[in-house]
């Protein structure tokens, strides 16, 4: 039998190449800063092992952007940082709140704006913030309409960005009622005739708000399960499909970007 020729012995993992450390030395590892960041990576590391995120999450982070990308662009994540704001405020006012109209709504909202440590604050950040969304909300879409992102192939996407506007609006529509004072009282009582007079599914609608053909003793409660449960939990999965088409589409180039010529067309022009 030929004698086989004798491999070299591989090369010792660095590890093991290197001396351990003296007492008093330093080990080489950085301080506590570095040690926190490897930790850190080491966890993202057993997550990553266990459900292969990492590629998706590069996906939807590390994307190419058209050429002349401006602070436009970052109307929508605005809005969507007015969303979240929103839901973390909200629910800290909904530990509070008490959906009951014979006094103890009105009595809530007013132990949380004097009494509750900070209790203002987060009522204050709560109630401008819905403006905001709103204001924010107006100009992103502002932002696509002039820039035409609507057109092929985001048309699907503006077609959800229109459902989120009026979700948004519906936000604020119940919302408006919760403090239940004697302005959000009659304030709604307008709203909810003003959606009666819509054209056939108006009266429909509008007996759906109230629970019935009267303001009566539910309205408050549906205002205020519609307000914290239902459309937040649509609002925040139709952000994701808005996300995921942004992610998979792009962003659209401001209107005013010229493509650049390939090289072999500059070369014929010349
Ligand atoms: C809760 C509300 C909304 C959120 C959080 C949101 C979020 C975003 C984000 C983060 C982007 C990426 C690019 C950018 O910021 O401009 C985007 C793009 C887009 N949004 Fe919205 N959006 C919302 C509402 C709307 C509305 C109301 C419309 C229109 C009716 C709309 C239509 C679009 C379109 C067409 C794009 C694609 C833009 C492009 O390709 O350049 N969105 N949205």
């Amino acid at each position: 039998m030929p004698k086989l020729p004798k491999l070299p012995a591989p090369p010792l993992p660095p590890p093991l190449r290197e001396p351990p450390p003296r007492p008093g030395e330093s080990n080489g590892k950085g301080g506590p800063i570095e040690e926190a960041k490897a930790a850190g990576i080491n966890v993202v590391d057993w997550v990553d092992e266990r459900t292969s995120l990492s590629g998706a999450g590069r996906w939807l982070m590390f994307r190419k952007v058209p050429k002349g990308t401006n602070w436009f662009y970052t109307l929508g994540s605005a809005t969507m940082f007015a969303f979240l704001s929103q839901a973390v405020t909200g629910v800290f006012l909904a530990m509070y709140y008490r959906p009951d109209p014979a006094g103890g709504a009105y009595e809530s909202i007013r132990y949380v704006t004097n009494d509750v440590f900070l209790g203002q604050f987060v009522r204050g950040m709560h109630k401008w913030g819905s403006s905001v969304m709103v204001i924010l909300i107006f100009l992103h879409m502002g932002r696509t309409f002039f820039f035409g992102a609507y057109k092929y192939p985001r048309e699907l996407n503006w077609v959800i960005g229109v459902v989120l506007l009026i979700l948004t609006m519906t936000m604020s529509f119940t919302g408006y009622l919760l403090p239940f004072d004697q302005r959000a009282y009659w304030a709604t009582i307008v709203g909810v005739n003003i959606n009666g007079t819509g054209p056939l599914l108006g009266p429909y609608l509008s007996d759906f708000l109230r629970g019935g053909s009267e303001f009566g003793a539910t309205t408050l409660s549906r205002f205020y399960a519609i307000h914290m449960l239902l459309v937040p939990g649509a609002l925040a999965a139709l952000i994701g499909a808005h996300l995921y088409l942004v992610a998979k589409l792009g962003t659209t180039a401001p209107p005013w970007q010229k493509a650049e010529k390939r090289s072999e067309l500059r070369e014929a022009e010349v």
